[in-house]
Protein backbone atom coordinates (compact mmCIF):
# COMPACT_ATOMS: atom_id res chain seq x y z
CA UNK A 1 0.00 0.00 0.00
CA UNK A 2 1.64 3.27 -0.94
CA UNK A 3 2.28 6.00 1.48
CA UNK A 4 1.61 9.91 0.51
CA UNK A 5 4.76 11.94 0.86
CA UNK A 6 2.19 13.61 3.61
CA UNK A 7 1.62 10.53 5.43
CA UNK A 8 5.12 9.70 5.81
CA UNK A 9 5.74 13.50 6.74
CA UNK A 10 3.21 12.73 9.32
CA UNK A 11 4.23 9.67 10.57
CA UNK A 12 8.13 10.75 11.05
CA UNK A 13 6.81 13.88 12.73
CA UNK A 14 5.04 11.90 15.19
CA UNK A 15 8.12 9.46 16.09
CA UNK A 16 9.66 12.44 16.71
CA UNK A 17 7.44 14.49 18.80
CA UNK A 18 5.20 11.96 20.15
CA UNK A 19 5.34 12.07 24.02
CA UNK A 20 5.64 8.22 25.33
CA UNK A 21 4.04 8.50 28.03
CA UNK A 22 4.26 5.39 30.88
CA UNK A 23 2.81 2.48 30.04
CA UNK A 24 2.45 1.81 33.65
CA UNK A 25 -0.14 4.54 34.48
CA UNK A 26 -2.96 2.98 36.58
CA UNK A 27 -6.08 1.43 35.83
CA UNK A 28 -9.26 3.71 35.33
CA UNK A 29 -11.91 2.34 37.41
CA UNK A 30 -12.32 -1.34 36.49
CA UNK A 31 -10.35 -1.11 33.28
CA UNK A 32 -6.78 -2.37 32.67
CA UNK A 33 -3.39 -1.05 30.72
CA UNK A 34 -2.81 -5.21 30.55
CA UNK A 35 -6.18 -6.43 29.84
CA UNK A 36 -5.52 -8.68 27.18
CA UNK A 37 -1.82 -9.52 27.68
CA UNK A 38 -2.77 -13.49 27.70
CA UNK A 39 -6.01 -13.32 25.67
CA UNK A 40 -4.82 -11.02 23.43
CA UNK A 41 -1.35 -10.02 23.51
CA UNK A 42 -0.70 -8.43 20.01
CA UNK A 43 -4.07 -6.34 19.99
CA UNK A 44 -2.01 -2.70 20.17
CA UNK A 45 0.35 -4.30 17.53
CA UNK A 46 -2.36 -4.82 15.45
CA UNK A 47 -4.21 -1.59 16.11
CA UNK A 48 -1.08 0.04 15.18
CA UNK A 49 -0.16 -1.74 11.92
CA UNK A 50 -4.09 -1.24 10.45
CA UNK A 51 -4.08 2.27 11.61
CA UNK A 52 -0.67 3.52 10.11
CA UNK A 53 -2.06 1.61 6.30
CA UNK A 54 -5.49 3.57 6.62
CA UNK A 55 -3.49 6.70 7.08
CA UNK A 56 -1.34 6.32 4.81
CA UNK A 57 -4.30 5.92 1.72
CA UNK A 58 -6.62 8.23 3.72
CA UNK A 59 -5.15 10.82 6.28
CA UNK A 60 -8.36 12.69 6.72
CA UNK A 61 -9.37 10.23 8.48
CA UNK A 62 -7.29 10.80 12.03
CA UNK A 63 -9.90 13.72 12.75
CA UNK A 64 -12.94 11.63 11.96
CA UNK A 65 -11.69 8.56 13.98
CA UNK A 66 -10.71 10.48 17.19
CA UNK A 67 -14.22 12.39 16.77
CA UNK A 68 -16.06 8.63 16.99
CA UNK A 69 -14.17 7.85 20.13
CA UNK A 70 -15.21 10.96 21.61
CA UNK A 71 -18.97 9.96 20.57
CA UNK A 72 -19.03 6.90 22.11
CA UNK A 73 -18.37 8.20 25.21
CA UNK A 74 -20.55 11.13 25.47
CA UNK A 75 -23.57 8.48 24.91
CA UNK A 76 -24.04 5.89 27.12
CA UNK A 77 -20.57 5.71 27.97
CA UNK A 78 -17.58 4.49 25.61
CA UNK A 79 -19.44 1.39 24.89
CA UNK A 80 -19.17 1.27 21.16
CA UNK A 81 -22.78 2.15 20.86
CA UNK A 82 -22.25 4.74 18.23
CA UNK A 83 -21.03 1.83 15.76
CA UNK A 84 -24.84 0.22 15.54
CA UNK A 85 -26.58 0.60 12.60
CA UNK A 86 -30.35 1.20 13.03
CA UNK A 87 -32.85 -1.33 12.22
CA UNK A 88 -36.75 -1.30 11.30
CA UNK A 89 -37.30 -0.87 14.97
CA UNK A 90 -34.82 1.18 16.31
CA UNK A 91 -33.29 4.43 15.05
CA UNK A 92 -29.44 4.77 15.63
CA UNK A 93 -27.11 7.18 17.17
CA UNK A 94 -25.48 6.66 14.20
CA UNK A 95 -28.45 8.07 12.47
CA UNK A 96 -29.03 11.16 15.04
CA UNK A 97 -28.28 14.44 13.11
CA UNK A 98 -25.00 14.98 15.11
CA UNK A 99 -23.62 11.67 14.27
CA UNK A 100 -24.47 12.11 10.57
CA UNK A 101 -21.13 13.58 9.42
CA UNK A 102 -19.08 10.99 11.53
CA UNK A 103 -16.78 9.01 9.34
CA UNK A 104 -14.11 5.96 9.44
CA UNK A 105 -17.08 3.18 10.06
CA UNK A 106 -15.59 0.77 7.65
CA UNK A 107 -12.16 1.40 9.22
CA UNK A 108 -13.42 0.36 13.14
CA UNK A 109 -14.72 -2.72 11.08
CA UNK A 110 -11.73 -3.72 9.40
CA UNK A 111 -9.28 -3.92 12.36
CA UNK A 112 -12.30 -5.57 14.41
CA UNK A 113 -11.82 -8.15 11.47
CA UNK A 114 -8.65 -8.61 12.00
CA UNK A 115 -8.15 -8.72 15.79
CA UNK A 116 -11.30 -11.19 15.47
CA UNK A 117 -9.24 -13.61 12.97
CA UNK A 118 -5.83 -13.50 15.70
CA UNK A 119 -7.95 -13.65 18.69
CA UNK A 120 -11.84 -14.72 17.92
CA UNK A 121 -14.35 -12.85 20.49
CA UNK A 122 -11.99 -11.17 22.67
CA UNK A 123 -11.31 -7.44 22.05
CA UNK A 124 -14.43 -5.15 22.00
CA UNK A 125 -15.90 -2.59 19.57
CA UNK A 126 -15.55 -0.13 22.31
CA UNK A 127 -11.86 -1.19 22.90
CA UNK A 128 -10.91 -0.86 19.17
CA UNK A 129 -12.57 2.17 19.13
CA UNK A 130 -10.34 3.97 22.04
CA UNK A 131 -7.12 2.48 20.43
CA UNK A 132 -7.86 3.67 17.29
CA UNK A 133 -8.44 7.58 18.80
CA UNK A 134 -5.03 6.60 20.81
CA UNK A 135 -3.17 5.83 17.43
CA UNK A 136 -4.75 9.10 15.35
CA UNK A 137 -3.42 11.42 17.36
CA UNK A 138 -0.01 9.51 17.88
CA UNK A 139 0.38 9.33 14.09
CA UNK A 140 -0.39 12.65 13.63
CA UNK A 141 2.27 14.23 15.14
CA UNK A 142 0.29 14.16 18.97
CA UNK A 143 1.25 12.11 22.48
CA UNK A 144 1.07 8.80 22.73
CA UNK A 145 -0.82 7.06 25.72
CA UNK A 146 -0.65 3.73 27.54
CA UNK A 147 -4.82 2.62 26.65
CA UNK A 148 -6.45 1.45 29.53
CA UNK A 149 -8.68 -1.74 28.44
CA UNK A 150 -11.50 -4.21 29.35
CA UNK A 151 -14.38 -2.22 27.93
CA UNK A 152 -17.76 -4.57 27.17
CA UNK A 153 -19.88 -3.19 24.11
CA UNK A 154 -23.62 -2.42 24.61
CA UNK A 155 -26.64 -3.42 23.35
CA UNK A 156 -28.09 0.04 23.14
CA UNK A 157 -28.26 2.51 20.60
CA UNK A 158 -30.68 5.29 20.92
CA UNK A 159 -30.61 8.38 18.36
CA UNK A 160 -33.02 10.79 20.85
CA UNK A 161 -29.67 9.93 23.51
CA UNK A 162 -27.69 12.33 21.71
CA UNK A 163 -29.97 15.30 22.01
CA UNK A 164 -29.47 15.87 25.73
CA UNK A 165 -25.52 13.95 26.03
CA UNK A 166 -23.88 16.03 23.14
CA UNK A 167 -22.74 19.11 22.48
CA UNK A 168 -24.07 21.48 19.93
CA UNK A 169 -21.51 23.66 18.01
CA UNK A 170 -23.78 26.53 19.12
CA UNK A 171 -23.09 25.69 22.87
CA UNK A 172 -22.05 28.83 25.58
CA UNK A 173 -19.39 27.88 28.35
CA UNK A 174 -22.04 27.60 30.59
CA UNK A 175 -23.71 24.51 28.64
CA UNK A 176 -20.46 23.14 27.69
CA UNK A 177 -19.41 22.95 31.16
CA UNK A 178 -22.68 21.06 32.83
CA UNK A 179 -22.33 18.75 29.74
CA UNK A 180 -19.23 17.76 30.70
CA UNK A 181 -19.60 18.00 34.34
CA UNK A 182 -21.98 14.91 33.65
CA UNK A 183 -19.74 12.80 32.12
CA UNK A 184 -17.36 13.13 35.02
CA UNK A 185 -14.94 15.61 33.37
CA UNK A 186 -13.95 18.99 34.50
CA UNK A 187 -13.62 22.89 32.95
CA UNK A 188 -9.91 21.29 32.53
CA UNK A 189 -11.01 18.32 30.73
CA UNK A 190 -13.15 20.50 28.43
CA UNK A 191 -10.66 23.37 27.53
CA UNK A 192 -7.82 20.25 27.02
CA UNK A 193 -9.79 18.15 24.91
CA UNK A 194 -11.21 20.62 22.92
CA UNK A 195 -7.73 20.81 21.49
CA UNK A 196 -9.11 17.78 19.63
CA UNK A 197 -9.80 20.41 17.08
CA UNK A 198 -6.66 20.70 16.06
CA UNK A 199 -7.24 17.63 13.82
CA UNK A 200 -10.16 17.70 10.68
CA UNK A 201 -12.51 19.37 9.07
CA UNK A 202 -15.86 20.68 10.07
CA UNK A 203 -18.60 21.35 7.44
CA UNK A 204 -20.25 24.65 6.73
CA UNK A 205 -23.32 24.03 8.09
CA UNK A 206 -21.33 23.70 11.68
CA UNK A 207 -21.15 26.98 12.24
CA UNK A 208 -22.71 29.33 9.23
CA UNK A 209 -25.21 30.85 11.86
CA UNK A 210 -22.41 32.76 13.05
CA UNK A 211 -21.63 34.21 9.72
CA UNK A 212 -24.85 35.07 8.35
CA UNK A 213 -28.34 36.64 10.14
CA UNK A 214 -27.00 35.48 13.64
CA UNK A 215 -29.60 37.11 15.76
CA UNK A 216 -32.13 37.30 13.77
CA UNK A 217 -31.82 40.60 12.56
CA UNK A 218 -30.62 38.98 9.22
CA UNK A 219 -28.33 42.53 7.61
CA UNK A 220 -25.01 41.97 6.76
CA UNK A 221 -23.18 43.11 10.20
CA UNK A 222 -25.56 40.40 11.70
CA UNK A 223 -22.81 38.13 12.66
CA UNK A 224 -21.02 36.28 15.62
CA UNK A 225 -19.29 39.12 17.50
CA UNK A 226 -16.98 36.69 18.97
CA UNK A 227 -15.78 36.05 15.43
CA UNK A 228 -12.58 37.77 14.48
CA UNK A 229 -13.92 40.37 11.44
CA UNK A 230 -11.27 39.15 9.01
CA UNK A 231 -11.59 35.18 9.65
CA UNK A 232 -15.02 35.94 9.13
CA UNK A 233 -14.65 37.21 5.98
CA UNK A 234 -12.47 34.36 4.79
CA UNK A 235 -15.02 31.78 6.01
CA UNK A 236 -18.16 34.13 3.83
CA UNK A 237 -16.07 33.27 1.29
CA UNK A 238 -15.91 29.25 1.63
CA UNK A 239 -19.11 28.86 3.12
CA UNK A 240 -21.34 31.44 0.90
CA UNK A 241 -24.99 31.11 2.37
CA UNK A 242 -26.76 30.26 5.53
CA UNK A 243 -28.73 27.60 3.92
CA UNK A 244 -27.29 24.28 5.65
CA UNK A 245 -24.64 23.89 3.28
CA UNK A 246 -23.46 20.28 3.93
CA UNK A 247 -21.21 19.52 1.25
CA UNK A 248 -18.39 22.19 1.97
CA UNK A 249 -16.07 21.24 4.41
CA UNK A 250 -13.46 24.20 6.61
CA UNK A 251 -10.35 22.89 7.79
CA UNK A 252 -10.40 23.74 11.50
CA UNK A 253 -6.98 24.73 11.99
CA UNK A 254 -6.29 25.76 8.55
CA UNK A 255 -2.42 24.73 7.03
CA UNK A 256 -1.97 22.06 9.98
CA UNK A 257 -5.49 20.42 9.81
CA UNK A 258 -3.77 16.84 9.55
CA UNK A 259 -1.06 17.59 12.43
CA UNK A 260 -1.77 17.01 16.33
CA UNK A 261 -0.55 20.32 17.52
CA UNK A 262 -1.57 23.60 20.10
CA UNK A 263 -2.11 25.22 17.02
CA UNK A 264 -5.88 25.15 17.70
CA UNK A 265 -4.86 27.19 20.93
CA UNK A 266 -3.42 30.43 18.66
CA UNK A 267 -6.50 30.10 16.78
CA UNK A 268 -9.23 30.23 19.71
CA UNK A 269 -7.15 33.26 21.38
CA UNK A 270 -7.16 35.42 18.24
CA UNK A 271 -10.59 34.65 18.09
CA UNK A 272 -10.63 32.36 15.51
CA UNK A 273 -12.09 29.26 16.85
CA UNK A 274 -14.59 28.11 14.04
CA UNK A 275 -17.63 27.01 16.29
CA UNK A 276 -19.11 29.22 18.77
CA UNK A 277 -18.09 26.71 21.54
CA UNK A 278 -14.66 26.96 20.82
CA UNK A 279 -14.73 30.60 21.28
CA UNK A 280 -16.60 30.24 24.10
CA UNK A 281 -13.96 28.80 25.99
CA UNK A 282 -12.73 32.72 26.44
CA UNK A 283 -15.71 33.13 28.25
CA UNK A 284 -14.26 31.81 31.33
CA UNK A 285 -11.22 32.95 33.54
CA UNK A 286 -9.83 29.25 33.69
CA UNK A 287 -10.21 28.06 30.23
CA UNK A 288 -9.74 31.45 28.91
CA UNK A 289 -6.28 31.21 30.80
CA UNK A 290 -5.45 27.68 29.26
CA UNK A 291 -6.00 28.95 25.76
CA UNK A 292 -3.77 32.03 26.44
CA UNK A 293 -1.12 29.89 27.60
CA UNK A 294 -0.85 27.57 24.96
CA UNK A 295 -1.28 30.46 22.41
CA UNK A 296 1.83 31.25 23.16
CA UNK A 297 3.37 28.19 21.76
CA UNK A 298 5.83 27.22 24.88
CA UNK A 299 3.79 24.80 26.14
CA UNK A 300 2.97 22.16 23.69
CA UNK A 301 4.56 19.23 26.00
CA UNK A 302 2.22 20.79 28.75
CA UNK A 303 -0.95 20.04 26.14
CA UNK A 304 0.28 16.89 25.23
CA UNK A 305 0.56 15.46 28.51
CA UNK A 306 -3.32 17.30 29.47
CA UNK A 307 -4.84 15.57 26.49
CA UNK A 308 -3.38 11.98 26.86
CA UNK A 309 -4.51 12.42 30.77
CA UNK A 310 -8.45 13.72 29.48
CA UNK A 311 -8.38 11.07 26.97
CA UNK A 312 -7.75 8.25 29.26
CA UNK A 313 -10.61 10.10 31.89
CA UNK A 314 -12.97 10.14 28.63
CA UNK A 315 -12.10 6.57 27.79
CA UNK A 316 -13.17 5.38 31.06
CA UNK A 317 -16.49 7.34 31.03
CA UNK A 318 -19.50 4.99 31.50
CA UNK A 319 -18.02 2.32 30.80
CA UNK A 320 -19.34 -1.44 31.19
CA UNK A 321 -16.80 -4.06 32.26
CA UNK A 322 -16.82 -7.84 33.60
CA UNK A 323 -19.86 -9.49 32.58
CA UNK A 324 -22.26 -6.51 31.47
CA UNK A 325 -22.68 -6.23 27.85
CA UNK A 326 -21.17 -8.40 25.25
CA UNK A 327 -18.12 -8.88 22.78
CA UNK A 328 -19.59 -7.43 19.81
CA UNK A 329 -18.56 -10.04 16.77
CA UNK A 330 -19.67 -6.89 14.28
CA UNK A 331 -19.58 -3.66 15.17
CA UNK A 332 -22.39 -2.41 13.55
CA UNK A 333 -24.43 -5.38 14.79
CA UNK A 334 -25.59 -6.18 18.47
CA UNK A 335 -24.77 -10.07 18.43
C1 LIG B 1 -16.51 20.68 23.48
C2 LIG B 1 -17.55 20.33 22.76
C3 LIG B 1 -17.45 19.96 21.33
C4 LIG B 1 -18.27 20.40 20.34
C5 LIG B 1 -19.44 21.35 20.49
C6 LIG B 1 -17.82 19.81 19.11
C7 LIG B 1 -18.41 19.98 17.88
C8 LIG B 1 -17.90 19.54 16.68
C9 LIG B 1 -18.49 19.77 15.39
C10 LIG B 1 -19.80 20.50 15.13
C11 LIG B 1 -17.65 19.24 14.46
C12 LIG B 1 -17.81 19.33 12.93
C13 LIG B 1 -18.48 18.13 12.35
C14 LIG B 1 -18.68 18.32 10.86
O1 LIG B 1 -19.32 19.30 10.47
O2 LIG B 1 -18.22 17.47 10.09
C15 LIG B 1 -16.54 18.67 15.16
C16 LIG B 1 -15.48 18.05 14.55
C17 LIG B 1 -14.48 17.41 15.25
N1 LIG B 1 -14.40 17.25 16.61
FE1 LIG B 1 -15.51 18.17 17.98
N2 LIG B 1 -16.73 19.03 19.37
C18 LIG B 1 -16.47 19.08 20.71
C19 LIG B 1 -15.50 18.37 21.39
C20 LIG B 1 -14.62 17.51 20.81
C21 LIG B 1 -13.76 16.61 21.52
C22 LIG B 1 -13.75 16.43 23.04
C23 LIG B 1 -13.01 15.95 20.60
C24 LIG B 1 -11.96 14.91 20.80
C25 LIG B 1 -11.19 14.83 21.84
C26 LIG B 1 -13.41 16.45 19.30
C27 LIG B 1 -12.85 16.08 18.11
C28 LIG B 1 -13.29 16.52 16.87
C29 LIG B 1 -12.57 16.22 15.64
C30 LIG B 1 -11.25 15.49 15.51
C31 LIG B 1 -13.34 16.77 14.61
C32 LIG B 1 -13.04 16.71 13.11
C33 LIG B 1 -13.79 15.55 12.49
C34 LIG B 1 -13.58 15.41 10.99
O3 LIG B 1 -12.52 15.75 10.49
O4 LIG B 1 -14.51 14.90 10.33
N3 LIG B 1 -14.41 17.37 19.47
N4 LIG B 1 -16.72 18.85 16.51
Amino acid sequence: MASSPTMLVVICSSLAMAVILSSSSPATGQLDVGFYGKTCPKVEEIVREEMIRILAVAPTLAGPLLRLHFHDCFVRGCDGSVLIDSTASNTAEKDAPPNQTLRGFGSVQRIKARLDAACPGTVSCADVLALMARDAVALSGGPHWAVPLGRRDGRVSAANDTTTQLPPPTANITQLARMFTAKGLGLKDLVVLSGGHTLGTAHCSAFTDRLYNFTGANNAGDVDPALDRSYLARLRSRCTSLAGDNTTLAEMDPGSFLTFDAGYYRLVARRRGLFHSDSSLLADAFTAGYVRRQATGMYAAEFFRDFAESMVKMGGVGVLTGGEGEIRKKCYVIN
